[in-house]
């Protein structure tokens, strides 16, 4: 068990997670316990078996963390759910991002991207972040409520208040709801201002897809939620409604903007990496693209921790017995700088999937199990797409400069000063487009 004061380890987790994970499994190897603020007395994995075991218990034993983003996204979202209720709505959302949805987002992910990249500067530094952000934001909304950029008032208000929402939430992701009197005289106040323009916007959406006769035709998320509930009547209150479509927004763009940001980080640092990039792209070829990317995930984990609460009366990890309403963590970022299932992890070496796809538990970036990430195929497409994209249309600079820092925002971790880069356009080449195929 770590021993320093309470206080001392919540700044150490909070802030300096990444040097105090390492000190502490250095100290007490990979499962041990600390006592922090919010989460009181917590157990922290990074093993990969016993990862596996806190991943694969059924969501009664072991529910969602306490406080999770349904603080944020509201009691609706699937991130409040356990249990039953939790497998009908994952039931629910799924198919929206996976098979041929994947394939009708594809081109909304090459117009966005080509539309935003068209005016980068050449021969200049600049930040990659925010335009991935504007790509991402995009992205999702079109997918989720189907529209062509140009037609949809709602669209641009929703861009508007989207950014600074999230920035402020991901700060309160985890902090404890106060009393509904205080909210007036907080922060949250600003929140619920953003979560009123928000459910205004998206009535109106929901009003317009209900009236709307290519409702069966429709390939968006909102229209394949809207059927789905009809069908089978699981349909979904309008709050819930709008709770889930706030979570698929909020958690579908940041931290896919973020591994981006990171992509061009390292490939600005890693000429060979990109030389083979841009070969194979010019050849029309995709797989050392798609091990790039899961190797971008692994060194630069956007999503770092993942935790549970206990609710069984005890939950038995290896040689632990854990008793209720204990938090248990998973550390993502420590599972994936084992050098004992990654020699030498801090190398950005994306060969090491060029014939193996990652696998959990040792590999855990969209987690596993019963909560694992509803859009994780819809991201590495979107990434896959953006990549291949600005790679067709750029020369990425190459030198020697030192690494970015990781950043935490709160929930993702971003580069430091943005995933920087210089670029120069490339002469026209020759089209070859690869499709938009599953991981
Ligand atoms: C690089 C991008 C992304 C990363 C790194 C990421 C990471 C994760 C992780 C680690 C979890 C598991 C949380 C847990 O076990 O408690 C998760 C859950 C989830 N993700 Fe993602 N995610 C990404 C993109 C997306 C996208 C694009 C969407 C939606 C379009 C999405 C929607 C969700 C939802 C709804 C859950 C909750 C699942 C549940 O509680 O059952 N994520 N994500």
């Amino acid at each position: 068990m770590v021993r320093t004061p309470r206080l001392v380890q919540g700044v150490q987790f909070a802030i300096f997670r990444r040097r105090a994970m390492h000190k502490w499994i250095e100290r007490h190897g990979r499962i041990f316990e600390i006592n922090v603020p919010i989460f009181g007395r917590s157990v922290v994995v990074s093993d990969p078996a016993l990862a596996k075991s806190v991943c694969t218990t059924s969501t009664e034993q072991l529910v969602n963390i306490q406080p999770n983003l349904n603080n944020l996204f509201g009691p609706g979202s699937v991130f409040g759910f356990d249990g039953p209720r939790h497998r009908d709505r994952r039931r629910l959302l799924t198919p929206a991002f996976h098979g041929q949805n994947l394939e009708n987002y594809a081109k909304i992910i090459e117009d966005e991207t080509v539309r935003e990249i068209a005016n980068w500067p050449e021969d200049k530094e600049f930040r990659t972040l925010e335009p991935m952000n504007r790509i991402t934001l995009n992205v999702i909304l079109r997918t989720i409520f189907g529209s062509a950029r140009t037609e949809c008032n709602e669209l641009d208000e929703l861009r508007a208040i989207i950014p600074p929402f999230m920035k402020l939430a991901q700060v309160m992701a985890f902090v404890p709801a106060p009393p509904s009197w205080t909210r007036r005289y907080s922060p949250w106040r600003k929140l619920d201002q953003f979560r009123n323009a928000f459910d205004r916007i998206v009535d109106t959406l929901i009003d317009r897809a209900y009236a709307d006769p290519g409702l069966g035709e429709r390939s968006d998320v909102l229209a394949s939620l809207l059927r789905s509930g009809c069908e089978d009547g699981t349909e979904m209150s309008r709050r819930d409604l709008c709770d889930e479509l706030l979570t698929l927004v909020c958690a579908g763009h940041e931290t896919t903007a973020a591994v981006l940001a990171w992509a061009f980080e390292r490939l600005r640092r890693n000429p060979d990496v990109l030389a083979e990039l841009v070969g194979e792209l010019d050849e029309g070829g995709s797989d050392f693209r798609r091990a790039t990317i899961f190797e971008v995930l692994r060194v630069c984990s956007v999503v770092d921790v993942i935790g549970r609460r206990v609710t069984a009366p005890t939950f038995d990890l290896g040689t632990w017995r854990i008793p209720r309403d204990r938090t248990v963590f998973v550390r993502i970022a420590d599972l994936h700088e084992n050098p004992e299932v990654f020699p030498h992890p801090q190398r950005f070496d994306p060969s090491r999937f060029r014939d193996t796809k990652p696998a959990a538990p040792a590999w855990l970036a969209f987690g596993g199990g019963t909560r694992r990430c509803i859009g994780a195929d819809f991201t590495v497409a979107e990434i896959d797409i953006v990549l291949r994209t600005v790679l067709r249309n750029f020369a990425i600079r190459t030198d020697g400069a030192a690494d970015e820092k990781s950043y935490f925002r709160g929930v993702a971790h971003i580069p430091k000063r943005g995933g920087r880069i210089a670029v120069n356009r490339r002469s026209q080449l020759t089209e070859k487009r690869p499709s938009c195929r599953p991981s």
